[in-house]
């Protein structure tokens, strides 16, 4: 683990290897991010089990935990809390909570246990200008070589938004399987940009309408990309 003078653990950022721990969680070991090496990964933290907002987003997670996998993608959560609690905390969630449609809610994905805060800390998940014992909602997604390439933060009081998450992941798999990136908004379906010309030449190409593209100026050229290619690409039947 790379430390700096003072101490303190650097966060880890886009593009960065996602740093290594082993840990124990409510689905036994987990040897990170070895053990999902060909998998994309989404890990994340919340503050504290027994709480509101993060048994909203446990359910809605767990609900959507399918939606993922079908596009090759694991879950993995932490919170600053033992196990028991978090098994405790699972099985309340699973035997008593209804909420927006959603009951009888069962946590597969693996929930680790950090009273160290070792991992926690490891992540940049302690902020302390929000709270010096409870993680934030941090959001690392972790492509199948164990990349870090997309990092959320939110603060305590805020659940995160599900749709992004899962259009985030789209968009970052798409960016991978068709050398295209996604502009403002972009959901399946829409155009993706294509790279940037790279010589006058094709700079000029594009302006002349050659290329079969849509072309706001030379630099800012889109294509279609149909919501079916997307998702033949990305999707497991
Ligand atoms: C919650 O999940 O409800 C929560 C946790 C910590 C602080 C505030 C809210």
């Amino acid at each position: 683990m790379e430390q700096l003078t003072n101490n303190v653990t650097p966060m880890p950022r886009i593009g960065d290897k996602a740093p290594s721990f082993k840990a124990v969680t409510t689905q036994g070991e987990i040897n990170f991010p070895e053990d999902y090496k060909g998998s994309w990964v989404i890990l994340f933290s919340h503050p504290a089990d027994f709480t509101p907002v993060c048994t909203s987003e446990f359910m809605t997670f767990a609900s959507m935990e399918e939606q993922f996998a079908k596009a090759n993608c694991k879950l993995v959560g932490l919170s600053v809390d033992g196990l028991y609690s978090h098994i405790a905390w699972l099985r309340n969630i699973k035997e008593k909570i209804e909420y927006k449609g959603m009951k009888n809610i069962e946590v597969k994905f693996p929930l680790i246990e950090d009273i160290t805060m070792n991992v926690a800390k490891l992540y940049g998940m302690i902020q302390p200008g929000e709270s010096s014992t409870k993680a934030v909602r941090a959001v690392f997604f972790i492509d199948p070589n164990g990349i870090i390439r997309t990092i959320l933060y939110y603060p305590l009081s805020c659940g995160r938004n599900f749709d992004e998450l899962y259009r985030t992941l789209i968009a970052l798999q798409t960016a991978d399987a068709f050398g295209v990136a996604t502009p403002a908004d972009w959901r399946p379906g829409d155009d993706v940009i294509v790279p940037p010309a790279g010589s006058c030449g094709t700079a000029k190409e594009r302006m002349e309408g050659k290329d079969n593209l849509t072309c706001y100026d030379w630099y800012f050229c889109t294509k279609k990309l149909p919501k079916e290619e997307v998702f033949e690409k990305i999707i497991k039947k």
